[in-house]
């Protein structure tokens, strides 16, 4: 399988970014053990790294799970690079700006429900790393466990600089503006509608598909992160639902190879335990010209995932829903759970059909890719989110309850939005700057407001 080769002129226009995105090819499948090579002969075949590897290239091994683990569970790559990485200077501390990692200590877990607005425009010529903004989390990320709840909001491609996370992988979920990611691996496109995963360690750069002028004018790129601490999200199990269903294997598409033979300075952002250093190297770290594996970035989209519900009465639980899951030492209970509420048919016979008021023993942090959410009528709005964290009592508002409650039960099409969650077995610790946000709705319980008594007795 042959890539593009990646050169410094490619980064030139901004016209550029969308033409290169729009020409990608992809390799199929999650999980696979994929090989691909952007200059034919760089991968070297029989074994992994021989006394001279092709090309003069060298070999180098990205490990994702320890050396030892179960073989369904081992994941790794092999990389063939025209620098290893070992080749940089001392990384030294910067600012975190609005990036926080577990443990979150600076305020006390809250019982609340809470809401936020989309984040504030940012600041002219914002990209991708510097527009994060962590909205809260759980477990420690020098633990391997929980997970961070972060939002970005950007108007500028990062250029000349990359970074990688150590903390933990970044399930990227675009809700405005598409993304160009220029990973190690080679280069996706993530347009809203569909999420990208960049797996712990990698070095990547996001450049905007749409982005605004010098002045910070213009379209902004804004959307959701899932930085996953724990063990690496896979696919759940199907049990009697079969051997298909739910979001298909073959629909997850990874990068063919491409490099990039950049000699001049680049910066290197690393987080790591919670912190941003960086280093500044003489080339890029993107120049991977072939490599093979299974620990790799993918993208998926959402549109593809195949929603199943109840045609009897009732409906499922929301876990039916799940698309990815980051299973932790308990079976069946998640780090984090990456669930969709797609387009789908509800038909059930003398059912509720909105989702069903309920406390949760999980954590649920919710956001809005596009549209509308058939459990609240309005004040959930897309780039906007809400934590109902463990045993907050929640569901559809009194609007929502009453249609719902009266509503005569034909076969309903709900295709007007794409909703999200990320559900997780520790409660949620949102941060100081969330907490205390401008854009957090203040009268959120309103919301519950009005659901009056209608008991008879
Ligand atoms: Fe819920």
């Amino acid at each position: 399988m042959s890539g593009d080769h990646v050169n410094d002129a490619s980064r030139a226009g901004r016209g550029d970014v969308r033409e290169t995105a729009e020409k990608l090819s992809y390799l199929s499948g999650f999980g696979n053990e994929h090989s691909s090579e952007a200059v034919p002969g760089a991968l070297p075949h029989g074994r992994n790294s021989p006394q001279r590897a092709p090309l003069g290239l060298y070999a180098e091994q990205l490990s994702g799970s320890a050396f030892t683990e179960p073989r369904a569970h081992n994941r790794r790559s092999w990389l063939y690079r025209i620098r290893p990485s070992a080749a940089h200077p001392r990384f030294t501390r910067v600012d975190n700006g609005t990036l926080r990692t577990a443990p979150f200590t600076e305020s006390v877990p809250d019982p609340n429900r809470l809401r936020w607005n989309p984040l504030p425009d940012p600041a002219p010529g914002t990209d991708f790393l510097a527009g994060l903004w962590t909205l809260g989390g759980n477990g420690d990320a020098t633990q391997r466990t929980g997970m961070g709840i972060h939002l970005y909001h950007a108007n500028s491609s990062m250029t000349d600089r990359v970074f990688s996370d150590a903390d933990g992988e970044l399930l990227i979920v675009p809700e405005r503006g598409g993304l160009l990611l220029r990973t190690e691996f080679g280069l996706l496109r993530a347009e809203p509608g569909e999420v990208a995963l960049i797996p712990r360690g990698v070095r990547f750069r996001v450049e905007l598909l749409e982005a605004a002028s010098d002045s910070g004018q213009g379209p902004t790129a804004r959307g959701y992160v899932c930085e996953n601490y724990g063990a690496p999200f896979q696919l759940p199990d199907l049990g009697p639902i079969g051997a298909n269903g739910l979001a298909n294997a073959r629909d997850f598409r990874a990068p063919v190879a491409a490099y990039e033979e950049v000699e001049g300075p680049v910066e290197v952002v690393n987080k790591f335990c919670g912190n941003l250093w960086r280093a500044t190297y003489d080339h890029s770290p993107l120049d991977v010209v072939a490599w093979h594996g299974n620990h790799v970035p993918y993208v998926y989209d959402l549109r593809r995932f195949n929603v199943i519900g109840s045609i009897s009465y009732d409906h499922p639980d929301p876990s039916i829903f799940t698309v990815l899951t980051s299973p932790s030492d308990t079976p069946g209970l998640a780090g984090v759970d990456f669930v969709v509420f797609a387009p789908r048919w509800l038909v059930g016979e003398d059912t509720f059909r909105p989702p069903y008021f309920h406390r949760n023993v999980m954590s649920e942090y919710m956001g809005l890719i596009e549209g509308a959410y058939d459990a609240k009528a309005e004040g959930f709005v897309p780039g906007g989110g809400s934590l109902h964290n463990m045993m907050s009592a929640h569901g559809p508002d009194r609007d929502t309850f009453d249609k719902a409650s009266a509503a005569e039960l034909r076969p309903q099409k709900i295709d007007d939005g794409l909703a999200f969650m990320f559900e997780t077995r520790w409660p949620v610790t949102a941060t100081e700057q969330a907490a205390r946000a401008s854009h957090l709705q203040r009268g959120y319980d309103d919301v519950w407001q009005g659901l009056e008594r209608h008991f008879r007795n």
